[in-house]
């Protein structure tokens, strides 16, 4: 697929989608949220691919939804197509790995793509939030939900009510960001972890995922059933066998992702 506002390239068994408005800090308008989306459809149909990678430029992963594509708008407007209804949300559908590499801005619209992914990996000059208050208007794409289940109400009451930015220390100590690198490094050091899972049985890490994933939306014992069918299930595939005889071996496995 042709776009106009992503970068999609692959390395290896890697797909990296790169938002590219540098010139608005990589403000997400509705064409970028519906072009993340049909990046998304192609790298998760390439079986070549293995884990896909979000990420911006230094300066932003992205500075919100596109204000001056925003501001005209009427409830009608947003209710009859909002970012749901493009696809806004596709990437937490995605059955591969994600994760989202960060450095800059992640601001609003941004914040919530970042924690769309399954892995927030940041630059030591990250700075998150959700200032949609300060535009009188409030989170529309999970900034209220996903960042209160990842940092708490306390933090995330703070940053939707003051609109404040927190920088990377900040978003690593309250869980948000898994880990931190210097800017230089960061794309280097995210493509090393991103290599790393993609070599992982993509049976086994899709339901891994799919098990933390299910830790958001239900109960302690509806989880544990959950991660015992799957941890059950593991058992049927060839890749498990392999694995297990690997290490006996003293050898690396041969995943063959069945
Ligand atoms: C449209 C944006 C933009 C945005 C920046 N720009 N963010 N355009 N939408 N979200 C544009 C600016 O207008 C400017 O264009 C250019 O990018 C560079 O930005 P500056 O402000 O000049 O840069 P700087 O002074 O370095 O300040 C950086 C910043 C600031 C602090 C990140 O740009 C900022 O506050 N941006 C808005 C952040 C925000 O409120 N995001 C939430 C959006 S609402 P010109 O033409 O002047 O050069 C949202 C709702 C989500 O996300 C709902 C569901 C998706």
């Amino acid at each position: 697929t042709a776009f106009e506002h992503i970068i999609v390239e692959s390395k290896g068994a890697v797909g990296i989608v790169k938002i590219n408005r540098p010139k608005m800090l990589n403000a997400l308008s509705f064409d970028v949220f519906s072009e993340i989306a049909t990046a998304i459809d192609d790298l998760e149909e390439d079986d070549a691919i293995g884990c896909i990678v979000v990420t911006g430029d230094e300066k932003a992963f992205a500075a919100g939804a596109d204000i001056k594509e925003m501001q005209p708008k009427k409830f009608i407007d947003m209710f009859s197509q909002d970012f749901m209804d493009i696809g806004g949300d596709r990437v937490t559908t995605c059955k591969k790995p994600t994760i989202a590499a960060v450095s800059g801005y992640a601001l609003g619209g941004g914040c919530e793509l970042a924690m769309m992914c399954d892995i927030i990996i940041a630059s030591d000059t990250a700075k998150f939030g959700q200032p949609e208050i300060t535009l009188g208007t409030i989170p529309g794409l999970g900034g209220t939900q996903r960042l209160t289940r990842a940092v708490g109400k306390s933090k995330a009451m703070d940053l939707c009510l003051t609109g404040r930015m927190m920088d990377a220390a900040e978003a690593e100590r309250s869980g948000l960001v898994s880990r931190i690198f210097p800017a230089d490094k960061l794309m280097e050091e995210v493509l090393a972890i991103a290599d790393k899972i993609a070599a992982m049985s993509r049976p086994v890490a899709a339901m891994a995922k799919s098990a933390v994933n299910r830790a958001l939306e239900t109960s302690l014992a509806e989880g544990m059933n959950v991660e015992g069918d799957l941890f059950h299930a593991t058992f049927a595939l060839e890749d498990r066998a392999e694995g297990m005889a690997a290490f006996i071996d003293k050898r690396k496995p041969n995943f063959r992702n069945r």
